[in-house]
């Protein structure tokens, strides 16, 4: 299977992404802390272009003990990307929707070697 580079390890703070062309297939890499992570830009709901969304950390919604829910929380430990084209959010990590256990991205095999980043889709 072909290999492409998707640019030097020093290229990517935390928290980026690129979108980089691998023959047929648009691949989205991303950088959270140290780790790397490759998914296809073609979304589990109607094959938007997921990789191109906002990034953001999950929401959490804290239960009151009256069971309401006065205000918002982060995750921090858990980054999204979110979907452009109806909101549909998955862990960058996982690949997985956090609310909808079939819906995932699909995983691109990602190689670091010699400070470079490889993509084999
Ligand atoms: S195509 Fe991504 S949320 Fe609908």
């Amino acid at each position: 299977m072909s290999e492409y580079s998707a640019g030097k390890v020093d290229d990517y703070a935390d928290g980026d992404r690129k979108v980089v062309i691998c023959g047929d297939a648009e691949i989205g890499v991303f950088r959270i802390g140290d780790a790397f992570y490759a998914w296809h830009n073609r979304c589990a709901h109607l094959g938007g272009p997921v990789c191109q969304g906002r990034i953001m950390k999950r929401v959490l919604e804290p239960v009151d003990a009256d069971l309401t829910v006065r205000s918002q929380a982060y995750d921090e430990s858990e980054s999204h990307i979110i979907c452009p084209w109806h909101g549909y959010e998955f862990s960058i990590r996982t690949g997985q929707h956090p609310g909808n256990a079939r819906a995932r991205l699909k995983k691109a095999e990602i190689i670091v070697r010699d400070g470079e980043i490889y993509v084999r889709p």
